[in-house]
């Protein structure tokens, strides 16, 4: 969960991690039950991931980039429509048509997120803070990584569940349903 180096080195490392689960995922045939329990790890690695981003990456962002605030909207925008896929997900099992079309959308959406950072939003981040204040990024990162939830709370939670797979959904999602 928690690598070292500065704030770019930490969550790049969580991105192959990711990244590393997608491609098992990817190898393994549809309906395949592996493909789920990966799905849920990936799930947990990316909740953390954005939790800490969101706490201590995008006011940084803010601070330090002339086009920050736009910048930490967008990803907070794209972080929302993640965390909602994988809500939806979270209810889906491996055999279910849905998990295959909210898989495929997971991954869209992350790699998009991926190549967005990288990209653009970290050398910006580099260009611009000092390496003492990347480090004691890194280090508040990692400490966020610790205490952050490992289950998608999508911002919108009153929005109805777009898939067919919510009568597997846990009870967190659904409120105390039976009596
Ligand atoms: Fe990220």
């Amino acid at each position: 969960m928690g690598h070292g180096g500065n704030v770019i080195d930490e969550l790049v490392t969580d991105h192959r991690e990711v990244e590393e689960l997608f491609g098992k995922i990817e190898a393994l045939p549809p309906g395949h039950k592996d493909r789920k329990v990966y799905a849920d790890q990936a799930t947990i690695e990316l909740v953390r991931h954005s939790v800490a981003e969101e706490a201590y990456l995008y006011p940084a962002v803010r601070e330090h980039l002339p086009n920050g605030d736009a910048l930490a909207d967008q990803e907070l925008e794209d972080h929302a429509t993640a965390e909602q896929t994988m809500k939806d997900l979270e209810g889906c099992d491996a055999g279910d048509a849905e998990f295959d079309r909210l898989i495929g959308s997971l991954m869209a959406e992350i790699r998009e997120h991926i190549a967005d950072e990288e990209q653009n939003l970290f050398p910006q981040l580099r260009a611009a803070c000092s390496p003492e204040q990347l480090d004691e990024l890194g280090d508040k990162v990692r400490q966020a990584k610790k205490t952050a939830p490992t289950r998608p709370h999508p911002s919108a939670p009153d929005k109805p569940p777009r898939t067919s797979c919510s009568p597997r959904a846990p009870a967190w999602s659904t409120g105390s349903a039976t009596r």
